[in-house]
């Protein structure tokens, strides 16, 4: 059983500038509900209860999302308002979270990296929290990878299929099928040009790690951006038959883009209009 999910939540969160400016950007709400609580939920429901937050200068309201309100709480005991919190408050019951800091952005290895003393040496799950997944009326992302993980036991990268002139968004994988959804990883690219790609499959904010990556990530150089990848750690163990793909089920919004978000709105928004208040 995998107990552990980490979070790399350090980045600016340029691309949403000014909204970013005093807000992490894994507090924008999809609705009402900030994107990293959408993750941990994800995470919840695949068995994970320790979430392991990598964070940084300016991600202070992440801690207190995740902690009680006793002002808010005391306000609103009693009141027609108070059934608002039921759904944090079931997150913050079922779950225990830690946090550590990366003091400087050397890329994703190093992120995860960073979370190393906060994940000790078991497998754990990755969630790129803008990334924001949904399986309609099935398992979530995460859920269908845990699964996986206990045929395999082996690192496990979420894929799925893009148009090619967008491999420099994303790291790209190319494989052997070895059943269904389920390839055998031999190479793996991090943001190629179109030209370069060796597929149109791309890896997602959705990554199981055994806990061998961590000293992976430490003889790991600088790559694409001159940041410590970790498609390139996992590239290195990739050649040693150690990574799967899996072409997951459900849809996956690239809340990191402006268009991702508003798209993202608009499907929640329709999955649960009944359930808001007008
Ligand atoms: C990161 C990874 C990339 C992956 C992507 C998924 O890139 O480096 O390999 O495809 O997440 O969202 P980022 O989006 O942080 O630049």
């Amino acid at each position: 059983m995998i107990r552990r999910c980490l979070f790399p939540a350090a980045g600016y969160g340029t691309r949403f500038l000014p909204a970013t400016k005093a807000m992490p950007k894994e507090m924008l709400p999809i609705l009402t509900k900030p994107l990293i609580q959408y993750g941990v939920e994800e995470a919840i429901e695949a068995g994970c209860d320790v979430m392991a937050v990598v964070t940084g200068r300016g991600k202070r309201a992440i801690e207190d999302h995740f902690d009680i309100s006793y002002e808010l709480e005391h306000q609103i005991k009693g009141t027609s308002k108070e059934h608002y919190l039921t759904e944090i408050r079931s997150v913050i019951d079922k779950c225990t979270f830690s946090y550590t800091r990366q003091i400087e952005m050397k890329g994703l290895g190093h992120a995860i990296l960073s979370g190393e003393l906060l994940i000790g040496n078991e497998p754990f799950c990755v969630i790129l929290a803008d990334d924001l997944c949904d399986h309609r009326d099935g398992a979530g992302v995460l859920s269908q990878m845990t699964e996986l993980y206990n045929k395999y036991k082996c690192c496990i990268v979420a894929v799925e299929e893009i148009e090619i002139e967008n491999s420099n968004k994303y790291g790209i994988i190319a494989g052997d099928l070895i059943e269904d959804g389920v390839l055998r990883v031999h190479n793996m690219v991090e943001k190629p040009d179109p030209k370069d790609a060796p597929t149109n499959l791309a890896i997602i904010g959705r990554y199981i790690l055994t806990p061998e990556i961590f000293d992976v990530i430490r003889e790991t150089k600088p790559g694409k951006g001159g940041e410590i990848q970790i498609t390139d750690a996992l590239l290195a163990m990739a050649k040693e038959g150690k990574v799967i793909a899996y072409k997951f089920k459900g849809k996956r919004f690239d809340c990191g883009s402006v268009e991702g978000f508003v798209e993202a709105t608009n499907y929640f928004f329709d999955k649960e209009k009944d359930n808001l208040e007008a």
